[in-house]
């Protein structure tokens, strides 16, 4: 584990390192990316498309409080493997999560970072499948995210995060914005309460996007923060 976490803070210094340490002090977004192709597991994309396979693929309500939608936008049509699946069938994700992945947001944190408490939602699959499919326009209520991009794509499909932190809707956030392209086993962390966020829809009909998406929590921030409100409206919560 160790010596594989000073591979990657080795790597920080490499042109494969971008964005700046989460601590900066910027109004504009910011990020950290660590290129974990030469540590994966053999297969990983393999493994990771077939659990996408089984996706719930549906229109999803948007989410109260941190939707960032159009007034008249009240679903988005993407999919979900949701934590209990990917438990199930990508073992080694949730370890990693819990493990090294841990690790490496820790290294690009300022704060001591902690996984989420709640298997519901410390690591889920996002699947966007042809080209009506995109990712909510929204807001973080957790102070650090990881995705592990697991998919590439030459057009579409990209992460685009406003700078202004009053964008309401999707054209607010295109007006100015930092644009992530996902690559297949990169990992990015980044702090997104203030800057809200959607994925672009991809160009190509055949094309899938698939992106593991974790949680995580620090002392300022913790797990116990997170609005009651989202547990009832994703896991019918009391
Ligand atoms: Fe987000």
């Amino acid at each position: 584990m160790h010596s594989a976490l000073l591979r990657y803070t080795a790597r920080c210094a490499s042109p494969a390192f971008t964005g700046q340490r989460l601590g900066f002090m910027s109004s504009r977004f910011h990020w950290t990316t660590l290129d974990l192709n030469s540590h994966l597991p053999p297969g990983w994309q393999q493994d990771i498309q077939m659990a996408a396979e089984d996706a719930d693929f549906r229109e999803f309500p948007r989410t109260p409080v941190l939707s960032r939608e159009a007034a008249d936008v009240l679903h988005i049509r993407r999919g979900r493997v949701h934590a209990a699946q990917v438990r199930q069938r990508l073992p080694w994700l949730y370890r990693s999560y819990r493990d090294e992945f841990l690790e490496f947001a820790r290294a690009a944190c300022a704060e001591r970072v902690v996984a989420a408490r709640d298997d519901r939602y410390g690591v889920v699959l996002n699947v966007q499948r042809g080209t009506t499919m995109r990712f909510e326009c929204h807001i973080d209520s957790n102070p650090l995210t990881g995705l592990l991009f697991c998919t590439d794509h030459s057009a579409g499909g990209e992460l685009a995060f406003a700078n202004d932190a009053s964008a309401a809707d999707v054209a607010a956030v295109e007006r100015d914005c930092s644009v992530i392209r996902p690559y297949a086993g990169h990992l990015i962390f980044f702090d997104a309460r203030q800057h809200p966020h959607y994925a672009r829809p991809l160009k190509q009909a055949a094309d899938t996007r698939i992106v593991a998406v974790m949680n995580f929590y620090t002392e300022s921030c913790p797990e116990s923060t997170r609005p009651p409100v989202l547990n009832r409206h994703l896991y019918g919560d009391k």
